[in-house]
């Protein structure tokens, strides 16, 4: 069994680069399908969730190679199978954006019900409703995969009930060739949309609005090949962002777009952290003690849910008293009780979490119970006094490309173990 051993304690100081956007790049390898012509994807993070993707690719007929560590050429023109295989679907949520892309391709798709982070339940009624406004029927099947057909997808309105990103993603997927129109209203707005938009648009791709919650897609009868650079990861910026505050360090964030930072940044600053934004980077600095306050996570361009568990390490040591009120998910504070036992105060009662700042965290051994809350026991395990030992690290390495020699870079001592037990 691998673990992370940290050391706490250490200030971070220094560099660090944040590479290609998870939630940007799971959406763009799927709608790479789409392209009549081979494709080349730049600054892509070396995650599990990016290998799970590729190999599903491949699986599906895809001829994947890597020009270098983080440039992929990916030529859709050998893809023969519409059904995605169902240990990798498993494995990750985004697995779901196959449905729209190989609707998008083929007219067919067979797709497992994703698997991926569990903080409640996590529907995807929405999605299927959008393939069913654009003309795609559902073969009801026994085994918890999602089958759909359409002979002819034709654009049509759809009215998204709840704002939701693997939404109004699946839907441009599932539009960007139908035949007409497609209007998607209240749709999500996060960065990773627009970078789909983006991509979309270079095949080819006639898309607007991307980033406002109207977006319209005219559907186009052919998609050419394309270079496209995948954004980076505003989530892992602000996972180190938080790092640097939490220890008291002082810590450059590069290869970030400060604007994707803004709601991070706003509660950083409010929180008594000292930010100072360049051109594409942030750097973070903090000396003396974080003080409380109260967030409540949203749809962008709000507090991001996923930085939620992060942040939430920073309340457990601010001064005063902190909450979060969770506005996406139902139940994302199972984590919280493994702040509890190093020592932290929060009381949990339904969507909303109250923390009393204590002087500080007690190592101990932690679970990384999601991908962001393992994030979170990393930004402990950088505090805490002691020596922290995180176990199932696996789901923190869906997201995070060498975090520990990113950390390391930035003096923390932390290392990578086997378990021989
Ligand atoms: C994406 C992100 C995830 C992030 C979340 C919210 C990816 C791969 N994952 O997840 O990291 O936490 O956005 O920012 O990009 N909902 C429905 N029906 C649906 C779909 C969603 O009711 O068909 C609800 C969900 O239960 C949730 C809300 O809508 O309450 C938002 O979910 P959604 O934005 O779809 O999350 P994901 O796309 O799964």
């Amino acid at each position: 069994m691998e673990k992370y051993r940290i050391t706490g304690g250490i200030p971070l100081s220094g560099a660090v680069d944040i590479s290609g956007a998870k939630n940007a790049v799971v959406a763009i390898l799927p709608a790479v399908l789409l392209s009549d012509e081979p494709c080349r994807i730049e600054n892509i993070p070396h995650i599990s969730d990016v290998t799970t993707t590729l190999k599903i690719l491949e699986k599906l007929g895809a001829k994947v190679a890597y020009v270098d560590p983080h440039t992929v050429e990916i030529d859709p023109r050998t893809v023969t199978s519409n059904e995605v295989d169902h240990e990798l679907a498993c494995k990750m949520r985004a697995s779901y954006y196959f449905i729209g892309a190989l609707l998008g391709k083929t007219g067919s798709a067979r797709v497992p019900m994703p698997g991926g982070c569990w903080f409640g339940e996590r529907p995807i009624d929405l999605h299927i409703k959008g393939f069913h406004a654009l003309g795609a029927e559902s073969i009801p099947q026994e085994d918890n995969v999602i089958e759909m057909h359409a002979n002819q997808l034709m654009g049509n309105s759809v009215y998204l009930d709840t704002v939701s990103v693997g939404a109004t993603v699946n839907i441009m997927l599932a539009a960007a060739r139908a035949r007409g129109m497609t209007i998607i209203e209240n749709a999500a707005k996060e960065p990773h949309i627009v970078d789909l938009a983006n991509f979309l648009i270079r095949m080819g791709a006639d898309v607007r609005g991307a980033g406002t919650d109207v977006i319209k897609i005219r559907g186009v009868q052919q998609l050419s090949g394309a270079v496209y650079s995948i954004i980076p990861d505003q989530i892992e910026a602000g996972t180190y962002m938080a790092m640097a505050a939490a220890t008291g360090g002082d810590v450059l964030v590069r290869n970030v777009i400060p604007k994707h930072l803004e709601s991070i940044t706003t509660k950083l600053d409010e929180m008594g952290a000292r930010i100072e934004e360049m051109d594409d980077a942030v750097r973070v600095r903090c000396e003396g003690r974080l003080r409380g306050c109260n967030i409540k996570t949203m749809p962008h361009p709000g507090f991001p849910t996923d930085m939620q568990p992060q942040i939430a390490v920073l309340l457990s040591i601010a001064e005063g008293e902190g909450t979060i009120t969770e506005g996406v998910w139902d139940n994302r504070f199972r984590y919280t009780e493994e702040l509890i036992r190093m020592g932290a105060k929060i009381e949990v009662n339904g969507k909303r979490a109250v923390f009393q700042g204590v002087d500080h965290l007690t190592a101990t051994n932690v679970k990384a119970m999601d991908l962001r809350a393992g994030a979170a026991m990393v930004i402990a395990g950088l505090v805490a006094q002691g020596v922290t030992e995180i176990e199932d690290i696996r789901y923190i390495e869906r997201g995070y490309e060498d975090i520990i020699e990113k950390l390391r870079r930035l003096g923390a001592q932390v290392e990578r173990v086997t378990d021989e037990a």
